[in-house]
């Protein structure tokens, strides 16, 4: 799936289901499907490394069927080396994991790769960038949170958005993919014009708004056309 000839060619799109219904999950996952999504951002918070408390692998799993887009875990847990086989199982494509999290990040990213996903790592508002440099090789994303994670509906930190520029210096042409996630909404969207920017995730930008596809539409074609 993805990956490969997708870098630089296109932007996707990637609804946080944290703002969904959670009483019709399913039925959201099918109605963004429609819409014209690209991937589906799952936010997995344990309540430790974040306040917040969502889902895990049992609900992941239960929802795998209701849509054939790619699942993008984004896990803000403490210690998640010690769930990524639990995740894989349920059904992840790509699990992203917090620099911040665990001690051993490489190694996480290692495991994650060899459990045949796509490896992701998200750094905070507070953590420079410069610390991917020494994970590159095993990186396939790395996920810009422009938010301090734990909460949708919040409002972009603007320094957080600046770091994209070295980022891109760090990556070169490296086939690695670059996300953000947190604020992106249709009156956000253009703070991200020219940026080397591969997937938005946005949670409140999609749900709260009354049509889902008008929403995915408008924030992809404001990054095209830059
Ligand atoms: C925040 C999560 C985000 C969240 C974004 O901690 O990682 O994925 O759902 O929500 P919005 O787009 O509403 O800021
Ligand atoms: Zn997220």
């Amino acid at each position: 799936m993805l990956w490969g000839g997708w870098v630089g060619r296109k932007v996707l799109i990637a609804p946080s289901i944290l703002s969904a219904d959670f009483g019709r999950l399913g039925e959201e996952l099918e109605l963004i499907e429609k819409a014209g999504a690209d991937l589906v951002h799952i936010d997995v918070m344990d309540g430790l490394f974040v306040p917040n408390i969502t889902i895990g692998p049992c609900v992941i799993s239960s929802i795998r069927s209701r849509t054939s887009l790619p699942f993008d875990v984004h896990l803000m847990i403490q210690q998640p080396e010690r769930y990524l086989k639990e995740f894989a199982d349920a059904g992840a494509d790509i699990i992203t994991v917090h620099y911040e999290a665990t001690p051993h990040v490489h190694r996480v990213l290692e495991a994650i790769k060899k459990l045949g996903l796509k490896s992701g790592v998200s750094l905070n508002p507070g953590t420079p960038v410069s610390v991917v440099e020494d994970i590159l090789e095993v990186t396939d994303l790395v996920l810009i949170m422009t938010v301090n994670p734990g909460f949708g509906g919040q409002s972009i930190i603007k320094s957080a958005v600046d770091k994209l520029d070295k980022l891109d210096r760090i990556l070169g042409k490296k086939n690695i993919m670059v996300e953000v996630d947190g604020g992106v909404n249709k009156r956000t969207i253009g703070l991200f014009k020219g940026k080397r920017v591969d997937i938005i995730v946005s949670g409140s930008g999609v749900f709260k708004e009354e049509s889902y596809r008008e929403a995915i539409d408008f924030m992809r074609r404001s990054l095209e056309e830059a």
